[in-house]
């Protein structure tokens, strides 16, 4: 299989682990492992206690599937495969439900594999460009208007990467009888749920929402333990399911024992998890709001409905003035040491970047921003 380098990860493989401070990464800041394990219960202690390191259940630990399931509204635990991480379960669904001949839907700008696997495994790929005019809005109509006789797949982000867009109840709702009435699957990469600022937006999963949907959720962003490599698909396909199972024994065969048994703990105290990263997301989108209020000189967004990432647009007026949006990345991480995410890694040159506020140093990145703009 030839398929292109994925231009995000290249980036942050040549910075993650070189700044001083990420103001563009998705994940959240990750759980201290000591305060996870003061979490478990009787039975997941006793679990990581007596642990053997040998090989796991292809398909995921019966009872990290049983929890996974309890999730959604309308599943079991035979319902959820375990991989390990998102990306291996984006790979492997979209090289078995897709090939030549067959047509796919994905929301653009986005995560570089729900297209480019989809491209390599022989399919068409239309994108649906989301526009910042629009307030990044989902359009239902215009998806309608693409589908063809062989489209297979619709994929939709939401919350999503980078812009934060969340849609309304009704538009998700638009999207998942359009596709339930066409008879085409829809993946919801739904890495970012339980991010949403108002719990009041957050979205029927599209496990549940429709027979043919897939739902593609994992530990890394809203549950903050991006270390474990833990991600999961669920859906009501079984048969899906079934022939991503069998790809999988290409790829890891099955998770990581002490991965499950975290993701485990971990869900099983997802309400004081999942409390942790609101309270972070909070605190730094308030700081975020303040600086867009008082800095129209360097930035402008659309607020993101949800999640841990927004793409503003950089001002580059003044002494930035013919700047694009790498170059400023550029010196600002020369500068301070403080690293954005250009927009031209998602394939748009210009003057966006990425910015990521899922970490506690948010504030110090920010205030290196700052001084770099007004140095
Ligand atoms: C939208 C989206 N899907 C999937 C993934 C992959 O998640 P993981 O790296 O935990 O496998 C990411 C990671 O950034 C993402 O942003």
């Amino acid at each position: 299989m030839k398929i292109a380098d994925f231009e995000l990860e290249r980036y942050f493989a040549r910075w993650e682990f070189a700044v001083r401070h990420l103001l563009c990464a998705s994940d959240l800041e990750g759980y201290p492992l000591a305060e996870l394990l003061a979490l478990a219960d009787d039975e997941t202690r006793g679990l990581w206690q007596g642990l053997h390191l040998g090989y796991t259940e292809s398909s995921g630990h019966p009872l990290l599937r049983a929890e996974i399931a309890g999730l959604y509204e309308t599943l079991t635990a035979d319902d959820v495969l375990v991989f390990s991480g998102a990306e291996e379960a984006i790979f492997c669904l979209l090289n078995v439900a897709v090939g030549p001949g067959d047509h796919v839907i994905v929301t653009w700008p986005g995560y570089q594999s729900l297209y480019e696997v989809a491209a390599a495994a022989g399919a068409v790929v239309s994108r649906h460009e989301l526009h910042a005019a629009d307030g990044w809005a989902l359009d239902v109509e215009r998806i309608r208007v693409a589908l063809r006789p062989e489209t297979r797949l619709v994929v939709v982000n939401a919350p999503h990467n980078p812009t934060g867009m969340l849609p309304s109840h009704a538009e998700w709702r638009a999207l998942t009888e359009l596709c339930a009435e066409a008879g085409i699957a829809l993946f919801a990469d739904e890495v970012y749920r339980y991010l949403e600022y108002d719990e009041a937006d957050r979205l029927a999963a599209g496990a549940d929402a429709l027979a043919a949907g897939i739902s593609l959720g994992v530990m890394s962003k809203s549950f903050a333990m991006a270390g474990l490599r833990i991600g999961w698909l669920a859906s009501r396909d079984r048969a899906l399911l079934a022939k991503c199972a069998a790809f999988k024994d290409y790829t890891t065969i099955c998770p990581s024992a002490p991965a499950e048994i975290l993701s485990l703990i971990g869900l099983r105290a997802r309400s004081t998890v999942l409390e942790r990263s609101q309270r972070i997301i909070a605190a730094n989108l308030a700081v975020l709001d303040r600086l867009v209020a008082d800095r129209p000189d360097v930035l402008a967004w659309v607020r993101p409905r949800a999640g841990s990432v927004a793409y503003p647009e950089l001002t580059l007026t003044g002494r930035f003035a013919g700047w694009d949006a790498d170059r400023f990345a550029a010196e600002l991480v020369e500068a301070e040491g403080v690293l954005l995410l250009p927009g031209s890694r998602f394939g748009q040159s210009g003057k966006r970047v990425r910015l990521g506020f899922g970490r506690l140093d948010l504030p110090e990145a920010v205030a290196g921003l700052e001084r770099f703009a007004a140095g």
